[in-house]
């Protein structure tokens, strides 16, 4: 029994900038992180902890509920929020007794399959006509966008860049990106992202896609599997499959990946702990460091895909893996995209690499993608450095809660007993699952289509099998009034598959 005056010692100064609840945060982080608060013990009450340190309730609550949300606390009823047992699980991590050959084979290769997105090259099939409300991922709408900051931003980027008579408009930029966008990022990152970084360590990418792309090639291929979390990307392993990866494809629990099953010959593991896509979960701390720890002594690399945790309404988004690699000695490549929070149409991603390949992951880059156009990419540093980026975030952020919302309330009103979601803290998708056993997440999706709705089955983003009972519903193109309409067109379009599904759940599986 502890007794009831503990307090741990957090140092808050009044005069940093940094809000309180995140001085009280950060302090609480480190003293379990370093062990001066043991796993079990159990933190104070909110209320005589915030006395205790002379800041309001709220503060506290705030910081609690963020160290809950990322697992370094744990809520335990009866007991109170005890300190997380963050290392005491190493069976958790494979010790190679879990081969490959203990997954089920993947059904086929994602890259042979058709994906939510349709390569453009592959001539448009009559099942994917043109849709009025989509609610598939990989497209947003421009309604919430600052227009006039970003056309402000552009035209000084190009007084800029043409004032510069050898600049980096007038010849191939350096693959490493415009060295402004690369200092404003590196602040940025380090205070929202809890990443490690100077602007040297950043690299300018078209998308997350080539810089995952380089990653695998340089660490990966030829050197054993990458193992990728089942669901996941499958835009995005459609392009490591054909940059010769061999994936293996690993299942995913309400925490992210279950490291328990990692195949010991992996070279590399590609992760969203952030927020788990399209599953959603965030991978807590105790999991974190365990795949840090193991990566680092298999020495395999941990590509950190960090796409939709910006996207988060709850709390802040959670630190990156990438901060804690040090401490295990583990490599990450750290990976972020500008595709779901500005537009995919920019194609611009970054990487922050680690310095002993940094050399090498450049020229790689520079004999195969050239980056972004120097004119976004100025465009762009002055659209974060000036604070739009930061608005824009947080306006974002406050629509997609709302229409994330509204999409529950209208699941539940045009489908309720049909479907079940449940609310999601982070990310721009609910994941909604059929409960009526008669349909399929694919037939649903094809009498969707005939009524103008698309929506995407989860078994796109899967290789292993599953039931064919979930879909993504992603509601960032929509406004509201539309996500009404597209939820009740579903309702329609359920009676009708409920009743025409030649699929059965099995069959989707096999
Ligand atoms: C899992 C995942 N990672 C990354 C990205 C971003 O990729 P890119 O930056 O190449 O557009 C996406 C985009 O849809 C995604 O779904």
């Amino acid at each position: 029994m502890q007794p009831a005056e503990f307090f741990p010692t957090v140092r808050i100064d009044r005069a940093s900038p940094t809000p309180m609840y995140r001085q009280v945060e950060t302090g609480l982080r480190r003293a379990i992180l370093s062990g001066r608060l043991r796993a079990g013990v159990r933190v104070p009450g909110m209320r005589a902890y915030a006395r205790h340190l002379g800041v309001a309730a709220v503060t506290v609550i705030t910081a609690y509920d963020q160290l809950v949300a990322e697992g370094f606390l744990a809520v335990r009823p009866g007991v109170g929020t005890i300190v997380s047992d963050l290392t005491g699980h190493p069976a958790a991590v494979s010790d190679g007794a879990h081969r490959p050959q203990s997954l089920p084979a993947p059904r086929r290769p994602i890259a042979t399959r058709p994906g939510p997105r349709r390569p453009f090259f592959e001539p448009q099939a009559s099942e994917w006509p043109p849709v009025e409300i989509d609610f598939r991922t990989g497209s947003t709408r421009l309604d919430l966008f600052p227009h006039r900051a970003w056309e402000r931003c552009l035209r000084a980027a190009w007084r800029e860049l043409a004032a510069e008579p050898a600049g980096i408009a007038t010849t191939y930029l350096h693959p490493s990106g415009d060295p402004r966008l690369r200092e404003a990022l590196a602040e940025y990152l380090g205070a929202s992202r809890g990443v490690h970084c100077e602007p040297d360590d950043i690299v300018i990418t078209a998308g997350a896609q080539a810089a995952m792309r380089i990653g695998v090639e340089l660490w990966v291929t030829g050197r054993g599997p990458l193992a990728v979390e089942d669901p996941g990307g499958p835009h995005l392993f459609r392009a490591l499959e054909a940059g010769g990866a061999e994936l293996a494809h690993v299942p995913v629990d309400q925490r992210g990946l279950r490291l328990e099953l990692l195949p010991r010959e992996s070279a590399g593991v590609l992760v969203t702990p952030s927020w788990q896509y399209p599953a959603g979960g965030t991978m807590p701390i105790g999991r974190r460091l365990q795949l840090l720890t193991w990566a680092a002594r298999r020495g395999a690399v941990v590509l950190e895909d960090d796409c939709d945790s910006e996207l988060r309404y709850v709390g802040h988004p959670i630190a990156s893996l990438q901060g804690l690699a040090g401490q295990c000695g583990a490599t990450v490549l750290y990976v972020g995209t500008f595709s779901k929070v500005l537009f995919p149409g920019l194609r611009t991603g970054y990487a922050v690499v680690p310095g002993p390949v940094r050399e090498l992951f450049l020229a790689r880059l520079e004999a195969s993608y050239r980056g972004p156009g120097a004119l976004e990419q100025r465009t762009l540093a002055g659209f974060i450095a000036g604070g739009h980026f930061h608005r824009h975030l947080a306006r974002l952020r406050a629509a997609f809660a709302e229409r994330q919302s509204l999409a529950l309330t209208a699941l539940d009103r045009h489908l309720g007993g049909l479907v079940e979601a449940a609310p999601a803290p982070a990310g721009a998708h609910l994941v909604v699952r059929i409960t009526d056993p008669c349909v399929t997440a694919t037939a649903l999706n094809r009498a969707a289509v005939a009524l103008g709705v698309a929506i995407e089955p989860m078994s796109l983003s899967r290789a292993l099998p599953a039931p064919d009972d979930a879909f993504v519903l992603h509601y960032a193109r929509h406004g509201l009034a539309e996500l009404e309409d597209g939820i009740r067109r579903l309702r329609r379009a359920f009676d009708v598959s409920g009743s025409a599904s030649t699929w059965s759940r099995g069959a989707a599986s096999a």
